[in-house]
């Protein structure tokens, strides 16, 4: 695919388009008749939330939670600190937890067991990328918009040190750049 002055494009915009469409189609099926509730992980999320909700072709309530795992590294550091939670009661509501990208897997997993202690009706994940390889607990997304190998990706959401969230294609960072 084509290379810019950030990195290789791994999947276009148009290719995100398209896929966030099909996943808002599914979405939109599986969730007919529930209490939607879609909850964002700050800050990789917010293109991918935006698009995707919607594409979503029903009543729903969003909102957003704040995690840190990173730093300013490639690797995660698998430490999750809340940085801010919800502050409103998801019990009986369908929660779709909204990630750019599953690697390790810790972030979602943590998650997803903070949140099943509030008692919400169902909780399920979607994420944009998924990266299998990177996986160092057993956790698997409900929807995946697009699997990559195991490379340090930016674009639409995804930062390297919090930046090139606003580019509009996923690429692979240039070795450079890092
Ligand atoms: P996990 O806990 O290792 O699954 O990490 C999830 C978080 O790590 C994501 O929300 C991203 O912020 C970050 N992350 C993992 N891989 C990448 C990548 O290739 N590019 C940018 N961020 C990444
Ligand atoms: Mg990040």
């Amino acid at each position: 695919m084509s290379e810019n002055k950030y990195g290789e494009v791994i999947i276009s915009r148009e290719q995100i388009q398209q896929r966030v469409r099909e996943l808002g189609a599914q979405i939109t099926k599986d969730y007919e008749g529930k209490k939607l509730l879609l909850v964002g992980i700050l800050n990789g999320c917010v293109y991918f939330m935006t698009d995707l909700s919607r594409e979503i072709d029903l009543m729903l309530q969003i909102d957003f939670m704040v995690v840190s795992s990173y730093g300013a590294s490639t690797k995660t550091s698998g430490v999750v600190k809340i940085v801010k939670d919800l502050n409103r009661s998801i019990e009986g509501y369908d929660v779709l937890l909204v990630e750019d990208i599953i690697d390790s897997g810790l972030t979602l997993s943590y998650l997803k067991e903070y949140l099943s202690a509030r008692n919400p009706n169902s909780i399920k994940i979607v994420t944009l990328i998924d990266k299998p390889e990177g996986r160092k607990i057993d956790i698997k997304a409900d929807y995946v918009g697009f699997n990559v190998p195991n490379e340090f990706i930016i674009g639409y959401g995804l930062d390297y040190a919090e930046n090139y969230r606003n580019l509009k294609d996923v690429l692979i960072i240039k070795p450079e750049l890092i």
